[in-house]
Parts: C-alpha cells; sequence; structure tokens
C-alpha cells in the first residue's frame, strides 16, 4: 500500500461515529482542507532557511505513512478496550490522526512540486513502516507509536509555547498546518500511552522500544534530510548549514531544549498528563479556532458552508 491509498484509507476508517466520540472525549477530529499553492509558499518556508525548512519538510515526509501506522497500531488493541472514555479517546486519536496524514499528504505534494524529491522519501518510508507492519508483534507495533507519540507531543508542545518557533513560521499556511497539528498531538498525548498500559502493559517493551526507535528514527531524519537537501543544491552550503546545524543540535538547540521531557519517558510511574498542557491548549485553542483566530477560514466545514 502506497502512503496515499493508506492515507485515504485512514481517513474513511475514521468513521462519523467515531467522530462524534472523539468530540465527546475532548478530541474532536477536526477536517481541515488546506490549500497548499505552490507559487503562494515559499521554498524555504521556516525562516527563510533551506536547511531548517528542509528538517521540517523531512518530518513531514514520514507523517502520511507514520501516522497511518499509529491508526492501525491502536485499532490492532481497540475492541480490547472496556472502559467507554478510553474506547471513545482512542475513536477520536484515530480521527485525528487520519488527518493530520491526509493534510500532511497535501502539504508534501505542494513541495514535491517544487521539485523535490518528497514522493521517493515517502515511498521509502511507506516500505519500511509496512515491512513492520507486516512482520513485528503486534505489541512492539503499539510500543513504537507510544515512544513516537511521546516525540510528537513534546516537540508540539515547545512548537506552541516558544514563540520563536511561531516567528520562525512566518505567515503562510504551513504555519497553519503545524500549529493546527501540535495542538492536536496535545490533546491526543496520553491515548497510545493509556491504551497500551490497559492491554500490553509491559514497562520494559515501552522504555526498551525507545532505544531502537529513536535510532532508527535519528538515521531517518539525516539520511532523508541529506536527500532532500543535495536534490536542492544546498547540500555543501556549509556556513549555512552549520548555523542551521546548531538552531536544532547546540546546547540551547531544539532537541537539548527537550532532553529532559524526553528521558521523563523512562521512569516507571510517567504518564504523558504529567506535562501539563491543559493551560497552553486552551491558550492555542482561542488562537487557531476563536472567531478571530488563525484558522478561521480553514476547515472544510466552513468552506462547505461558504460555498453552499
Ligand atoms: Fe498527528
Ligand atoms: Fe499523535
Amino acid at each position: 500500500m502506497t502512503a496515499n491509498t493508506s492515507t485515504a484509507s485512514a481517513v474513511i476508517q475514521a468513521s462519523a461515529s467515531g467522530v462524534a466520540k472523539g468530540a465527546a472525549a475532548n478530541i474532536p477530529p477536526r477536517r481541515m482542507d488546506f490549500e497548499f499553492s505552490e507559487s503562494e509558499s515559499p521554498r524555504y518556508f521556516y525562516g527563510n532557511d533551506a536547511f531548517l525548512s528542509h528538517f521540517w519538510n523531512t518530518f513531514s515526509s514520514l507523517l502520511p505513512a507514520g501516522e497511518s501506522f499509529f491508526v492501525q497500531a491502536v485499532r490492532h488493541y481497540r475492541d480490547q478496550v472496556t472502559d467507554p472514555v478510553l474506547k471513545a479517546q482512542v475513536a477520536g486519536f484515530i480521527g485525528q490522526e487520519a488527518m493530520h496524514s491526509k493534510e500532511h499528504l497535501a502539504f508534501n505534494t505542494m513541495i514535491a512540486s517544487k521539485g523535490l524529491p518528497m514522493e521517493e522519501l515517502q515511498r521509502d518510508v511507506s516500505w519500511f513502516l509496512e515491512t513492520i507492519a507486516k512482520y513485528a508483534p503486534k505489541s512492539l507495533q503499539l510500543a513504537a507509536t507510544v515512544c513516537l507519540e511521546h516525540y510528537t507531543a513534546i516537540i508540539a508542545e515547545q512548537l506552541l509555547r516558544e514563540p520563536e518557533h511561531q516567528r520562525m513560521l512566518g505567515d503562510f499556511d504551513a504555519k497553519k498546518l503545524w500549529l493546527w497539528h501540535a495542538l492536536e498531538e496535545n490533546e491526543h498525548k496520553t491515548v497510545a500511552y493509556d491504551l497500551y498500559e490497559s492491554t500490553v502493559g509491559s514497562y520494559w517493551l515501552r522504555a526498551g522500544t525507545m532505544v531502537p526507535t529513536t535510532l532508527i528514527l535519528a538515521v531517518v531524519l539525516v539520511a532523508f534530510q541529506t536527500r532532500m537537501m543535495a536534490a536542492d543544491g544546498q547540500l555543501f552550503k556549509l556556513k549555512q548549514n552549520a548555523k542551521g546545524f546548531a538552531y536544532l543540535w547546540s546546547r540551547k538547540g531544539l532537541f537539548p531544549r527537550l532532553a529532559p521531557q524526553f528521558f521523563d519517558f523512562f521512569r516507571r510511574d510517567f504518564h504523558p498528563s504529567q506535562h501539563d498542557t491543559d493551560a497552553l491548549l486552551m491558550e492555542w485553542k482561542e488562537k487557531l479556532l476563536g472567531s478571530e483566530g488563525l484558522l478561521k477560514d480553514s476547515s472544510f466545514a466552513k468552506k462547505a458552508k461558504a460555498a453552499a
């Protein structure tokens, strides 16, 4: 299955009843309908910086297939859930991740239209995840989902918490995509974890899976970004790339700032809700979805109404 077909099937699986259940659990799948026009989307959307924009492009290349993988991993276990609250949260999780796949695919298609090798990267990550889905035990697939959801939650929290990211994202549709996604990652950050705890439950599998998951993620991100930058003729712009690398990895860089939250995952009594984002979510729901919010014209429902 390609990223396109698995994303389409994931969206179809986010049924109307799932949407209603997710909304009742405060994890409402919101159908966006972003239009990323090639001409209005700058090539280097993040701070007009090639290295950093390609870092986020690379991250995005993993998401259509990656989030479909999360949906499948969760679906393997959802029939074992008896708690009605967790059942509704799982429905919301599936709906939100399906929408993220769909919108990142639209974003990635726009990036590909700039002559960048996005389709090749998506194809490779689809192949890798389909192989894992076929051969790895289902418990390991859910544990890997919990690990990757930890990454998305803490990166998303940083995107929302630090104005520097919002400034670097400029005023383009890419900003709407990343901030909407960040909001919803924080809304559903406990779901895969709670599903894992109530079904598989092994601490050692959860903590042990984080190590290879992190190594594979790091290798894939570096290899994919290198391919993206080579295709764009940016690979040997050493001064510019050293600056971008420092932005991510220097002592105060994006990833080192995440280290304390990252390592919390290895505590036996860790739970994602210990990273309190309730006030942050309230603030960003208003900033994005309020009457004057950044997404006020973006939802599919509003567009459909306006067109009627
Ligand atoms: Fe997501
Ligand atoms: Fe997620």
